[in-house]
């Protein structure tokens, strides 16, 4: 079922009936997970269609089933229907100048969405980020060349590498996104603490709330390091040897940002919340076979989303993967950079392939397995990735700027002011990889011999 909730909004006052209330909360996860079984809603509750609003316990819920629906609401009515409602383990985020994914409509929203839309927006032919994809995928062959075991902590720093240089020209900054991501995806998931589904926890008393405690912490953190980021971008802007980035962007007055005015704290939120959200999600809902590997789809002019010139189709923009109308994602561009030549240049110089054999059969590939925060990533799955010759490997070494690894092994430590945002791997020989706070860990059973998957699967 493709279903997106468009509107949820209260219609009882929040802070009373608290046991009932509870009670309505456990209806509307039950309701969520019937629903996603299938068993929910039935055929008479469709009345008009592929749209419709269920009431459950006092909480008003309108579902959409439809993509044309989903445009209509988001583009020509996004102002009323691309809000943010408030986040029980976080609350207060909707209303601030925190992270601008989760900021509710308002003048304080148009104002930095203007602003990341601009800073996006600097990015064209002549200057791709500054060159830092380039940069850091060469980078990246070189640590898969090196390390191979270590794929998938390969992939995740290639991330963090990339976007710390670009919003703050230093790829040691990436460090502070590899530490404030996992702890807010989780924050404001439904999959995250329980609040978020008991939400009249929410109104416990802040001296007794762990999770109040743990908001302000995760609060402090993030500002701790976009201003610490920040810092540092301004003292060598200062000294004249800063780096291009996002941050010198906005020291520099540059075309578009002015106008937004944003404030040192704001611009500091704005540029880190744009470089956190640089992870990659998968799959459509509107293609034929959706689910299904089927290159031939771009190629061979019978499917309906074969489409022509070939030099620049296909493509991901304009992909529903990427939301529609005021609140569409502004990062497409550094996507499809990152696609197309970080995927390309893996391609290019490696071949990766599951287990074979025993421990093909001890370690099956677990498609369709992620976590389960709302910024899906894939499981890791343990994989042969070879160079492709041995010429591809000595030209990989030539071309290397930098081969060090960003994930510390325990014990070691970086200079100066890094040091505090280290991130670690686990003991060598422990058999455990780094997974990112479990947000890339082994699915549930990854050992147990081949996986069984619903029919049509
Ligand atoms: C494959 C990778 C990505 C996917 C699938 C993706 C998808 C999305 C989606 C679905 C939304 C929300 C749309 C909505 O609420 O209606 C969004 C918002 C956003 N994305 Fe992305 N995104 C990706 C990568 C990026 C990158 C690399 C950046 C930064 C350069 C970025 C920056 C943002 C921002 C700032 C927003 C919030 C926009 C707003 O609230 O108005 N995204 N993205």
């Amino acid at each position: 079922m493709y279903a997106v909730v468009v509107a949820h909004q209260e219609v009882q006052p929040a802070n009373s009936k608290q046991v009932y209330l509870i009670l309505a909360r456990l209806g509307v996860y039950l309701f969520r997970e019937r629903s996603l079984l299938g068993i929910l809603p039935t055929c008479s509750d469709k009345k008009y269609g592929p749209i419709y609003a269920w009431e459950v316990f006092g909480t008003y819920h309108v579902w959409v089933e439809s993509d044309k629906i989903a445009r209509d609401l988001l583009v020509h009515r996004g102002k009323k229907y691309g809000g943010r409602h408030e986040i029980p383990a976080a609350v207060g985020v909707k209303d601030g100048s925190e992270f601008v994914p989760l900021m509710n409509i308002g003048d304080n929203f148009w104002r930095h969405k203007n602003f990341i839309h601009a800073l996006n927006r600097q990015a064209n032919a002549d200057n791709i980020f500054f060159g830092y994809p380039e940069l850091e995928n060469k980078n990246t062959l070189r640590r898969l060349l090196d390390h191979p075991d270590k794929w998938s902590e390969h992939i995740i720093t290639h991330c963090s590498r990339v976007a710390g240089r670009i919003a703050w020209g230093d790829p040691r900054h990436g460090t502070k996104l590899l530490h404030v991501v996992p702890v807010l995806l989780k924050a404001v998931s439904p999959g995250g603490p329980i609040i978020n589904l008991l939400t009249p926890l929410m109104y416990l008393p802040d001296s007794i709330s762990p999770w109040k405690k743990a908001e302000a912490k995760r609060a402090q953190q993030m500002k701790d390091a976009f201003y610490e980021a920040q810092e540092d971008v301004i003292k060598r802007y200062e000294e004249g040897t800063a780096e291009g980035s996002w941050t010198k962007l906005w020291l520099d007055k540059a075309q578009g940002l002015e106008k937004s005015h944003l404030n040192k704290h704001e611009a500091a939120h704005a540029v880190g919340s744009n470089a956190l959200v640089a992870i990659v999600t998968i799959g459509s809902p509107v293609f034929p076979e959706a689910d299904e590997w089927r290159p031939e789809r771009w190629l061979d002019p019978s499917w309906p989303t074969y489409k022509e010139p070939l030099s620049e189709f296909p493509t991901v923009r304009g992909d529903p993967g990427f939301g529609y109308g005021v609140r569409a994602c502004p990062g497409i561009d550094l996507v499809a950079t990152e696609l197309y030549t970080t995927i390309g240049s893996i391609a290019w110089g490696f071949n990766i392939k599951r287990k074979e054999g025993k421990a093909g059969y001890e370690n099956p590939v677990p498609w369709y397995q992620t976590n389960p925060y709302v910024i899906t990533m894939a499981s890791q799955f343990p994989a042969d990735v070879t160079p492709r010759s041995a010429e591809k490997a000595r030209i990989i070494r030539q071309l290397t700027e930098d081969p060090s690894l960003t994930v510390r092994a325990v014990g070691e430590k970086s200079e100066g002011q890094f040091g505090r945002w280290d991130v670690f791997r686990p003991e060598e020989g422990s058999g455990r990889t780094f997974d990112w706070e479990g947000l890339t860990a082994l699915a549930p059973d990854h050992d147990k011999g081949p996986r069984r998957y619903p029919v049509g699967v």
